[in-house]
């Protein structure tokens, strides 16, 4: 299927979503609020293209058993949020060697060493390392591969991954620039509410899994009782309104957007079941904003409950089924826009 030219065949053809996520470590709340609750949104809309990124995962050292396991689990979490194979391409990046062929191909003929050094992330992650793998310095190069190869529209990401896709619009008209038209340039799409979820241990620093403390993060594998107990220990703030303040209230307001995105309340609707329902419910056991934390704590228990009853179901061989077919549908569009660039090259 030649999907840019049935792009450009007239508006009522859909556009390209692609994205992608790491089989690297515990799957969030963060990763399903910020990223793959808005990828179910979109599947009935767009073409989407939904990978498993694990070239990206083995840019830090990963266990080897551990890591064929993830691959399937991450498959089986985009099933269990909701994203169906009917609708959306799943598939693996390491099946489909156009990703790393045209990631070298970027490397040589568009990403320049001043556009690496630019990127926060690696400046996090590679902080404090006593030894860094050239893989996580390129890793964003990677990423625009996957995302070019794909004639992609729109890329629906996290914040945090806004500035990988800028990177990728930059590599793809430096290219164009300089060896002719071949790529479409992508736009992200991050969501109003969610795209920065952060840690219930810490509201100044995004939930991540790759936290020191897992009372940073809701695993979207938790035991209920286990997220109940993260979510009562979560860090609050001073003051006694539930009132939704990023400014002055980081903690309450991330806890409130959890709880807007999870029951589909409004700010306003719960800031109004919990006026005045500070510090006077102190004396309960629960504690100060003890009413408003059990609430949530039994809207988290409904999602996961419900989340892992679906994850559960899905056997291996059917995740292996799926990523196969995959792999097979995306393989001729990724081989199509590889021989454009290598021909631009003069090296096909
Ligand atoms: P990763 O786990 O780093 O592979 O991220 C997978 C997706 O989840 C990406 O689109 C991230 O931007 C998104 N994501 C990761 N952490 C968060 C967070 N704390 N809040 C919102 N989105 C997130
Ligand atoms: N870097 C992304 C992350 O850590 C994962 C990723 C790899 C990705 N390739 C992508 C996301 C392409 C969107 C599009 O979250």
């Amino acid at each position: 299927m030649d999907l840019e030219s049935k792009n450009q065949a007239g508006p009522s053809v859909k556009k390209t979503v692609f994205s992608g996520v790491q089989p690297s470590g515990i799957l969030h709340l963060g990763n399903y609020l910020g990223a793959l609750a808005q990828w179910v949104e979109m599947q009935s809309k767009y073409h989407c293209i939904f990978c498993v990124v694990d070239y990206h995962a083995i840019t830090v050292k990963q266990k080897p058993e551990e890591l064929s396991r993830r691959i399937l689990d991450v498959v089986k979490i985009y099933l269990a949020s909701g994203i169906n194979p009917e609708k959306a391409v799943i598939f693996r990046q390491s099946d489909v060697k156009a990703h790393v062929e045209l990631a070298w191909i970027l490397n040589c003929a568009a990403a320049r060493m001043a556009d690496l050094n630019k990127m926060t992330q690696f400046k996090e992650k590679g902080a404090n390392k006593e030894s860094v793998s050239v893989g996580l310095f390129d890793y964003p190069v990677l990423m625009a591969a996957d995302i070019l190869l794909y004639n992609t529209d729109l890329v629906p990401v996290g914040e945090d991954q806004v500035q990988h896709v800028e990177l990728t619009r930059t590599l793809a008209s430096r290219f164009n620039r300089d060896y002719g038209q071949v790529f479409k340039i992508p736009a992200v799409a991050v969501r109003k509410q969610g795209a920065r979820i952060m840690g219930l241990d810490d509201p100044t620093k995004k939930m991540s899994k790759s936290a020191s403390s897992p009372a940073n993060y809701i695993a979207l594998t938790d035991t209920p009782e286990a997220a109940a107990k993260k979510i009562k220990r979560a860090v609050t703030d001073s003051g006694k309104e539930i009132k939704f303040d990023q400014n002055k209230k980081p903690a309450i307001a991330n806890l409130l957007t959890i709880y807007s995105l999870l029951s589909g309340l409004s700010f306003k609707e719960l800031e109004e079941k919990y006026r005045g329902q500070g510090p006077a419910y102190a004396g309960a056991s629960a504690g100060k904003y003890g009413e408003f934390k059990n609430d949530l704590a039994e809207e988290v228990r409904k999602f996961l409950v419900e989340f892992q009853i679906k994850y559960r179901g899905f056997t291996d061989d059917e995740v292996r089924e799926i990523l196969q077919d995959g792999a097979d549908r995306v393989r001729p569009i990724a081989q199509e826009t590889l021989n454009k660039v290598k021909n631009k090259l003069g090296i096909n």
